[in-house]
């Protein structure tokens, strides 16, 4: 059967095969701890869900505007606006079914065969998928252990020039949890102004932050005109199953991204939007116990791992990933990831699924409670003895 050439070029998201291998040995009667997929272990908020339920009530079940209701959108760019300092216009909004299709629909629009791509590695597979997707020519931006997996000022430089039409940066990072600072968003802007390219910065994990600010390339002066600000409710607020995420665009791209949406979903889901405006306008101690929770567990198991010979691991400044270094137990990543799920009844994703600088490493989502993290330590360090 005839299948189109471009689809070889389409990777995928690790997460989900191991996520479905894992539900296999369960139903076969093993025990698995899953520290492989990166969703919160949290419900949504009763009041998210009720303003879900009131809007299915009041008949909000039809189709809807293709960029999002308007009233979603001017409570995003409020809320995106004020958190960064600056004001958006809510014209600038496009909602979409979770984030992903924001990466998506950015790299459709704006990465022409051969265009060169700079994208975090170690980072999200969606990135590079999509480069090699549209033809664009994917150029890897290492991210160091050494600097708490911020990259060198000095590899990005000899990385950008005037073949670059696209800049990805992700803060905090999946899979490293590694945050960058002022600096290195300054050197970004100061580049892709240089080189007349545009920056995709991906802040999903915006509000899950341990220690100290969160900065965006987004609030530097003149950014916003060449800037695409990804954000979703999947992490912040525990509603991965909800599909809402959204970007904020330079102007001349929303009617290009909103096109994309009608040819490919219409719109997103008229009721759960309602449920999205209760969210980033209603209270937000939940999302702040949420990540007091994370925080706790992150140093359960930051401290776990490095107390297990062979393994060490840099203690994440956001998301909840631990990238752990197994380079000294011997193994290689893919081997170690596949045999702690078999053999030991731990899913965790092989670092090199993440990119070629991935290789050595392994990422373990602590959205787990601490119980279980506890029980995954205590395998993983049997099994590598
Ligand atoms: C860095 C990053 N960006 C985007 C996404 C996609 O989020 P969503 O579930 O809202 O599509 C994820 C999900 O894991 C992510 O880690």
């Amino acid at each position: 059967m005839f299948i189109a050439p471009r689809m070889k070029r389409l990777g995928t998201e690790t997460a989900f095969e191991v996520l479905a291998r894992a539900k296999e040995l369960e139903a076969k009667g093993v025990d698995v701890v899953h520290l492989e997929i990166g969703e919160p272990d949290f419900d949504t908020a009763d009041h998210i869900k009720e303003a879900a339920i009131e809007a299915l009530r009041d008949g909000k079940t039809g189709y809807c505007a293709a960029p999002g209701i308007p009233p979603l959108r001017e409570a995003i760019a409020e809320d995106a606006g004020s958190r960064r300092g600056v004001t958006i216009d809510p014209d600038r909004v496009v909602v979409a079914p979770g984030a992903k299709p924001i990466i998506t629909n950015t790299v459709l629009t704006v990465v022409d065969e051969g265009d060169e791509v700079i994208y975090p590695n170690p980072g999200f597979p969606i990135y590079e998928s999509m480069i090699h997707f549209v033809g664009g020519k994917a150029v890897p931006l290492r991210l160091r252990e050494e600097n708490d997996f911020r990259f060198d000022i000095d590899d990005f430089l000899g990385l950008v020039n005037d073949r670059t039409r696209l800049i990805i940066l992700n803060t905090p990072h999946n899979p490293t949890g590694g945050i960058l600072t002022k600096r290195e968003l300054e050197v970004v802007a100061e580049a892709a102004v240089k080189h007349d390219a545009y920056v995709l910065t991906d802040e999903v994990y915006l509000n899950i932050i341990y220690d100290g600010e969160h900065e965006s390339i987004y609030s530097l002066p003149g950014m916003e005109e060449r800037t695409i600000l990804l954000d979703g409710l999947s992490k912040s607020y525990a509603m991965t199953g909800w599909r809402l995420g959204y970007g904020v665009y330079p102007k001349p791209l929303v009617e290009h991204i909103t096109r994309l949406n009608i040819n490919s979903i219409s719109c997103t889901s008229h009721f759960s939007q309602y449920a999205a405006i209760a969210a980033i306008t209603g209270p937000q101690d939940h999302v702040k116990k949420m990540c007091a929770q994370f925080k706790e567990r992150r140093g359960v198991i930051v401290d776990g791992l490095n107390s297990i010979p062979g393994i060490t691991c840099r203690k994440p400044g956001g998301a909840f990933y631990a990238f752990a270094n197994v380079g000294g137990t011997g193994w290689k990543s893919a081997d170690l990831a596949r045999d702690l799920l078999d053999k030991a009844g731990v899913a965790t994703l092989n670092g090199a699924s993440f990119g070629e600088f991935g290789e050595g490493y392994i990422r373990l989502s602590y959205a787990n409670s601490i119980e279980n993290i506890e029980k995954a330590l205590g395998r993983i360090r049997e099994f590598l003895s």
